[in-house]
């Protein structure tokens, strides 16, 4: 099994996880992101409160859970990057596609790609974001100011690329020093300190007068509002946090040691993914509720809203800087799992060594995201009626996650469903008592959901 992988890079000197807690740390970096804090928290209260979150935790411990147990494991045996991988194991399931499934890892690699061009740019704004926190944010924001800022600092689109290339001068940084003296390392102490934060600013949150208003409106669950519409979020917001269908989970499968039961190391990720969205709504809506400010999803929320709720608490820079650490804490650990997708390829497909291929796809990365820092002033041309920064997003997560994704359980379920066995249970040694309706997942329930998101999405 081990001598599989025979593309240039594969073997043991791709490195590997040194230990499982590191391993857990980077996969749940790589989940836990802006879409846990700014979005599953309104989400959930838009659409049902506590009902929603039944519904979301039926779909993401069946199905997302399902896919990425599908994608570690295709990693895992392929032992490369996801273009790599798909290369090798399809020579062996399906020998006369062979030249079809490298296509749909490329489309991952792409979407990771093009995705961390603009994610670094609402990660500068973090740190710019905590900066301002101490140089004038919360006296402008008390004053009812915080909408202007926010205008200003995102027009000023020098600004935006200076915080944007920091951003991605850190990613670049950590990725560069390989997997377990690089991305193991860092994400095992970003992740705990991501929680302390969180558990910290909850506690802040919670006790500010009129709270509870912000708990009701969060948690009362209320089936009346579980519709069609709120299924789809739900299931959209299962893929997308948990960074599905970019070649992530199968990069970072592909650096899992022989050894390792998946299936525990999936139920991890996800019950941590989880929680930290499910926590992120008791910092944001008792405090926005406890200040009378109405809540919204998105950047509006956390950039202007949350700004001007902590401007009036007592030591509100304090809050405000640890929840903009908070936030690019978050950001940082999923920016260097979609950086890794990319130079993984490269080390293995181009046989370059690990340092430059890092800085080179570092650097393009770079430069494709400028266009997306410029575009929120104006300062660069619409495409189609859109910023380019929104336009990438809707080209990557409505478009090219849903290819990826599709395809890759697809080829999990029909085509390598008795490999996928042995890779799963490693020869028999963790039974995997759901393995039937796991491959009935891939095979249908999945590839269902994810065509129904699909079209659902693809409205420009
Ligand atoms: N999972 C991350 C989040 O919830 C987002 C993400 C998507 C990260 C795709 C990497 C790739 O914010």
């Amino acid at each position: 099994m081990e001598q599989e992988g025979s593309g240039k890079g594969s073997g043991n000197h791709r490195g590997l996880w040194s230990s499982k807690f590191g391993f857990i740390m980077a996969a749940a970096g790589s989940a836990v992101g802006l879409g846990n804090i700014w979005r599953f928290p309104y989400i959930t209260g838009k659409y049902g409160g506590a009902a929603f979150v039944l519904v979301y935790l039926v779909i993401i411990f069946v199905i997302g859970a399902s896919v990425m147990l599908a994608e570690f494991s295709l990693g895992r045996a392929g032992r490369l990057n996801a273009v790599g991988s798909f290369r090798c194991l399809a020579e062996k399931v399906d020998p006369q596609f062979k030249r079809f499934w490298p296509l749909v890892g490329w489309v991952g690699v792409l979407a990771g790609t093009l995705i961390l061009s603009y994610y670094a740019v609402i990660g500068g704004w973090t740190i710019a974001y905590m900066v301002k926190s101490f140089t004038g944010l919360m006296g402008e924001a008390g004053a009812g100011k915080a909408g202007d800022i926010f205008g200003a600092f995102v027009s000023d689109w020098k600004m935006v690329v200076f915080y944007q290339v920091a951003f991605m001068a850190i990613a670049i940084w950590i990725v560069y020093q390989g997997i377990g003296k690089g991305i193991e390392k860092y994400c095992k102490v970003m992740m705990p300190g991501l929680f302390l934060i969180l558990i910290i600013l909850i506690f802040r949150s919670v006790t500010l007068e009129g709270a509870e208003k912000g708990l009701n409106f969060y948690l009362s669950p209320d089936f009346s509002k579980i519709t069609g519409e709120s299924f789809l979020a739900a299931l959209g917001q299962a893929f997308f946090s948990l960074s599905l269908g970019m070649g992530i989970a199968m990069t970072y499968g592909s650096y899992i040691p022989k050894d390792q039961n998946l299936v525990t190391s999936v139920g991890m990720v996800t019950v941590i993914d989880t929680a930290v969205a499910l926590l992120a709504g008791l910092v944001i809506f008792p405090a926005v509720f406890a200040f009378g400010v109405e809540p919204g999803a998105g950047p509006g929320l956390t950039f202007v809203t949350l700004p001007s709720v902590f401007a009036q608490m007592p030591a509100g820079h304090v809050f405000s800087a640890l929840f903009f650490l908070l936030l690019f804490l978050a950001a940082m650990t999923s920016a260097i799992s979609l950086l890794e997708v990319s130079v993984s390829y490269v080390v293995d497909q181009m046989g370059l060594p690990r340092g430059l291929s890092t800085l080179y796809m570092g650097i393009a990365i770079t430069l494709v995201g400028v266009p997306s820092s410029m575009s929120l002033g104006g300062h660069f041309p619409k495409i189609f009626g859109k910023d380019f920064l929104d336009a990438m997003d809707f080209l990557t997560n409505n478009v090219m996650l849903c290819l990826c994704a599709l395809f890759t359980v697809l080829f999990a379920g029909w085509l390598w469903y008795k490999d996928a066995r042995a890779e799963i249970t490693v020869n028999g040694k963790y039974p995997f008592a759901l393995y039937t309706p796991w491959i009935w997942v891939c095979r249908v329930i999945a590839p269902a959901a994810i065509g129904y998101i699909f079209v659902m999405g693809l409205k420009w």
